[in-house]
């Protein structure tokens, strides 16, 4: 499935780009099954949900769960200080997560026919686990930034097994906020690990406080239909969407069942 040069890009770079991955029809149906989601999901009555203590615990809830289920995040920007919305309901969703590759047929046949295990097989996985899914929406002008991170801190296993799979469903490019990421940085510590707090809610626990190296970020614009495979520690970063185009994604994140997956990992699906 991949060639040794492939293997190799991957080896030295930390990332792999692979072109034409995902079919044009292939795409549509994901973008369309996300829409058909969105037309279907009720927001809750308080979407002020993000300001009060009481309405952040039921929000933490609805993240800390959502491992087993599918759930819908709004863009920051999308609602106002009064909980009402900024944009129509399609364009207020910053993602969808965590479980519709096990939960939605439509993610789920598509996750298996794209053969995500076998390339994580391909990558020196022993027994890949899809431990979760995001379809990312990165919407036009309200797309948020995702500050620089690695995603082993949130798919953490001991040992660090973690690899991410990240098709663009539309066209990735600067100006709608591409992935953007340190190449070779995949060989520095891991620094943070994202997990369970002692008295409820989360935390960031500190594993390595030196400083990011100091080298620019590559920029990853890709075309619609474009595999990006990231290594669980590379770090990599998307500006917010200035555009009046979405930026739609599609990621997949395999761990290895032969590493240990510690209790206190903030995503605890169930087998
Ligand atoms: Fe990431």
């Amino acid at each position: 499935m991949l060639s040794p040069a492939q293997l190799t890009q991957f080896n030295q770079q930390g990332y792999l780009v692979i072109k034409d991955f995902i079919s044009p029809t292939q795409r549509q149906t994901l973008i369309q099954r996300a829409a058909q989601l969105i037309e279907a999901f009720e927001p809750p009555e308080k979407r002020s949900i993000f300001t009060t203590d009481e309405q952040q615990r039921s929000s933490d809830d609805y993240f800390l769960t959502s491992g087993n289920a599918i759930r819908f995040f709004f863009e920051e920007k999308a609602i106002d200080n009064n909980g009402n919305f900024t944009v129509p309901k399609q364009q207020s969703i910053n993602k969808i997560g965590h479980a519709q590759h096990r939960l939605d047929p439509v993610y789920k046949a598509m996750v298996k026919e794209l053969g995500f295990s076998d390339l994580g097989l391909a990558l020196g996985i022993k027994k890949p686990r899809a431990l979760q899914s995001m379809h990312i929406f990165k919407q036009p002008s309200i797309g948020g930034e995702v500050g620089l991170h690695q995603d082993s801190t949130f798919l953490y296993t001991q040992p660090k097994s973690c690899i991410g799979f990240w098709l663009a469903l539309e066209d990735a490019t600067v100006e709608n906020g591409c992935l953007q990421a340190l190449p070779g940085g995949h060989t520095i510590a891991l620094k943070q690990r994202f997990k369970l707090s002692n008295n409820g809610g989360t935390e960031f626990e500190s594993l390595d406080d030196s400083p990011w190296p100091e080298q620019p970020l590559e920029l990853l614009e890709v075309p619609a239909g474009t595999l990006i495979i990231l290594h669980g520690q590379l770090p990599h970063y998307s500006a917010a969407n200035t555009s009046d185009r979405s930026r739609q994604a599609f990621t997949l994140h395999l761990v290895d069942d032969a590493c240990d997956y510690p209790t206190d990992n903030w995503l605890q699906p169930t087998a």
